[in-house]
């Protein structure tokens, strides 16, 4: 029997990488990791327990007290993520996060436990996880690697209709100054900065459609003679 893939899916805020991971799982019966969600997860913890981002130590006694899980939702078919047992998928979504999230993925700590489980959860194979450095820390040998970008202005309308949902009064601005803050931080941070794997594939998906973009996909793990 063909042995499951790991794939990875990096880029940039808002380029659609979780629409495209999310369908490439359910079509190859793979697991899907949203590797975003355990940093915002992380931050809410953060957030909630007043960490002290300059203080090493209280980073690290938190780190202790994390546990991060997903868990797929009976009804919608998607995992969710849980901190501690507590279902905190849609929570995580909420700007205050995002403004903040950035900031505390840049910390050694952090991404050293971040990356640490991320592994774990990839030692079956059999997934999809998306996400800045998968490709190129996290599954160096991954079989599939892309690396997504799409249009500025595709990207921020995008997100808007996302978070609308949750937040009627949010404004493009606002969407649109938070992407670009954290790309900046994520693409300028030192350890593991958001970056194209020499060996992943671009996929600009700005004029694609979701069905394009998964055709595109598939064509990858059909050129490697995996079944798809
Ligand atoms: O994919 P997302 O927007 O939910 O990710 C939230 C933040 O987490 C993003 O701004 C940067 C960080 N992140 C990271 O540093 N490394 C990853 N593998 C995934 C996300």
């Amino acid at each position: 029997m063909f042995q499951k893939l790991i794939i990875t899916i990096d880029g940039f805020s808002s380029c659609g990488k979780s629409t495209l991971a999310k369908q490439l799982a359910k079509r190859l019966n793979y697991t899907y990791i949203d590797s975003g969600a355990m940093y915002r997860a992380i931050t809410l913890y953060f957030l909630r327990n007043n960490v002290d981002l300059a203080k090493e130590k209280e980073i690290r006694h938190a780190l202790k007290n994390i546990t991060l899980e997903f868990v797929v939702n009976e009804t919608s078919g998607s995992s969710e993520i849980y901190l501690n047992e507590e279902n905190v998928e849609y929570i995580i979504r909420d700007i205050v996060i995002a403004e903040k999230v950035s900031d505390v993925a840049a910390l050694k700590d952090v991404r050293t436990f971040a990356v640490a489980e991320q592994q774990k959860m990839g030692i079956h194979k059999g997934i999809v996880m998306d996400g800045r450095d998968i490709g190129t820390t996290v599954f160096p040998n991954a079989e599939i690697k892309i690396f997504m970008v799409a249009d500025e202005a595709v990207r921020v309308e995008r997100r808007y209709a996302e978070m609308f949902d949750k937040n009627p009064n949010i404004t493009l601005d606002e969407i649109k100054s938070n992407i670009a803050m954290r790309d900046y931080i994520d693409s300028n941070r030192k350890i593991s900065p958001l970056r194209k794997a020499d060996d992943a594939i671009e996929l600009d998906n700005t004029h694609l459609t979701p069905k394009e973009q998964l055709d595109f996909a598939l064509k990858l793990v059909k050129n490697i003679g995996a079944p798809a």
